[in-house]
């Protein structure tokens, strides 16, 4: 299949030429398509990964359309399937897809037009974590090394087990810390407090509610005092170390108001650089790079 579904299998030299090629953009490098045409069809809500990556199309020249699932023919019944062949047939250049389901695109593998993973259940978001990589690589200059600390709901988080699998084979250290109930194995765990103090990067996660199938042990006010960032945690963090959250945020629950803007804090950072990374993976995908 053409496109960007997930990182595993794409190597770890691939990933820094698209990193690489992303700070291009950044800088002020130009690149213009003419008569494209690609649609967002997310099947879940999103601010950031849909409007991101149409803020890309746009930089690049591509005509943007958008589908609303509610209006959609997907309400009569139409599968992902038929609904992906539908915007194969109307001749669009690629398609980004968000779903519910893990691993969606494997229903989509007689599609020959490009598919970008905006996100699957649990599973993947690789621009998420190309973006991460951006940021934490614009702040270091490298990877080997780096010491990295997710914390939060790591067992509903598409983020963190995609990053996991990427951080570890760029030669970084990753741990995880937060609740038990959202310890799923994924990565050695490190005590918070422990993470706090010797990490590099300190990635926050959002509570997934939506994804619960039963409820959190403990109040909000709980958690923000057990596992959130507060302002005493972000004074005992290193000096140089950097704070990242994939958002959407919930200050005063995984992150207080006041840390959630502080100068450690990349979260904005992320965002706009998640429009470059995005540029970037739908150039290389359009010119065959990818
Ligand atoms: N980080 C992220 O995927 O945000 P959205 O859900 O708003 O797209």
């Amino acid at each position: 299949m053409r496109g960007l579904l997930t990182l595993k299998g794409l190597s770890t030299e691939k990933i820094q030429q698209i990193i690489n090629y992303a700070l291009e953009l950044k800088g002020g490098a130009k690149k213009t398509y003419e008569n494209k045409k690609m649609a967002t069809l997310f099947f879940e809500n999103s601010t950031r990964t849909q409007y991101s990556f149409q803020t890309a199309m746009i930089n690049l020249g591509i005509n943007v359309i958008s589908f609303n699932a509610s209006a959609s023919s997907v309400n009569k019944g139409e599968t992902l399937y038929d609904t992906v062949r539908t915007f194969e047939s109307l001749g669009l250049d690629g398609v980004v897809i968000r779903h519910s389901k893990d691993e969606y695109f494997k229903e989509l593998e007689n599609i020959k037009m490009p598919i970008f993973n905006g996100g699957d259940g649990a599973a993947n978001h690789p621009t998420q974590c190309l973006l991460d990589l951006m940021t934490i690589y614009e702040e270091y200059g490298h990877f080997a090394g780096l010491k990295v600390a997710i914390i939060g709901d790591i067992s509903h988080s598409r983020v963190a087990h995609g990053n996991i699998e990427v951080m570890n084979r760029l030669g970084m250290e990753v741990y995880i810390a937060g609740p038990e109930e959202y310890n799923d194995g994924s990565a050695p765990h490190i005590d918070l407090d422990e993470a706090i103090k010797t990490c590099d990067v300190i990635m926050l996660l959002r509570v997934q509610f939506e994804r619960h199938q039963e409820k959190m042990s403990m109040s909000v006010e709980e958690y923000h005092q057990k596992f959130g960032l507060t302002e005493e945690r972000m004074n005992n963090m290193k000096e140089k170390a950097i704070i990242m959250h994939p958002a959407p945020i919930n200050r005063g629950v995984e992150i207080a108001d006041s840390v959630a803007e502080c100068p450690k804090s990349r979260i904005y950072k992320q965002m706009t650089n998640g429009v470059y990374v995005r540029m970037a993976v739908i150039s290389m995908v359009l010119d065959g790079d990818l």
